[in-house]
């Protein structure tokens, strides 16, 4: 990869968390693009072990430096539920489901994880990244996409759904997540 700028395939199924990956990345100054295809998930308890074994076999079919990265949600209240389950959860009961689970709860604390699996031949890194705070009462605001509309981050009175993409990117746990590896990809490579 020496002399030539790394360009990293964002691989997901998502394409709202494609987009919001790519914009990170584009404000990190790291060269991406989008490659939509379906996941392959393990069933874990770890962010990183799904999504270590996810950007294996994407790697396998694309052959090119690539991520994955795999978030949830962890509600203190529920014991960290749905965590690395919240994909499914949000297909079966999406946020109306997590509210009523949260119906009569006064603890609203809840922390948004991402592991970032990187594949760059030779190496294979995992980065994570975590922003706590709380879960609504009701569902607010448009932007954004999952959970977005009921999870309100520290130091904030906004909903995630209630920022725009470039506010939520300066402080998501996505964000964190893909600093770090771009800080980390920055001491390997001159070109990134
Ligand atoms: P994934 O497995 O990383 O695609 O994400 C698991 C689930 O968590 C997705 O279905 C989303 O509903 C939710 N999720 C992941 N990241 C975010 C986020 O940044 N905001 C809101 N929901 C998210």
């Amino acid at each position: 990869m020496e002399g030539s700028r790394l360009e990293l395939s964002v691989v997901t199924e998502n394409k709202a968390k494609g987009v919001e990956a790519l914009s990170i990345l584009a404000g990190l100054g790291v060269k991406a693009r989008l490659v939509l295809m379906g996941k392959q998930e393990i069933q874990s308890e770890s962010l990183e072990e799904i999504a270590l074994h996810a950007a294996r076999v994407a790697y396998a079919t694309l052959r090119k430096p690539l991520l994955v990265d795999d978030s949830g949600l962890f509600i203190e209240a529920l014991n960290g539920f749905p965590g690395p389950y919240s994909s499914y959860v949000y297909k079966k009961i999406g946020v109306r489901g997590i509210l009523k689970l949260m119906s009569g709860e006064v603890n609203r604390r809840a922390c948004f994880k991402t592991a970032v699996a990187t594949i760059i031949p030779p190496l294979e890194k995992v980065y994570t990244g975590e922003t706590c705070g709380e879960i609504t009462l009701e569902p607010r605001g448009e932007h954004g996409f999952g959970f977005d509309p009921i999870f309100i981050p520290e130091n904030s009175k906004r909903t995630y759904a209630e920022m725009t993409l470039e506010e939520k990117n300066r402080i998501s746990h996505r964000y964190k997540a893909y600093k770090k590896m771009v800080e980390d990809l920055k001491t390997k490579y001159k070109t990134i």
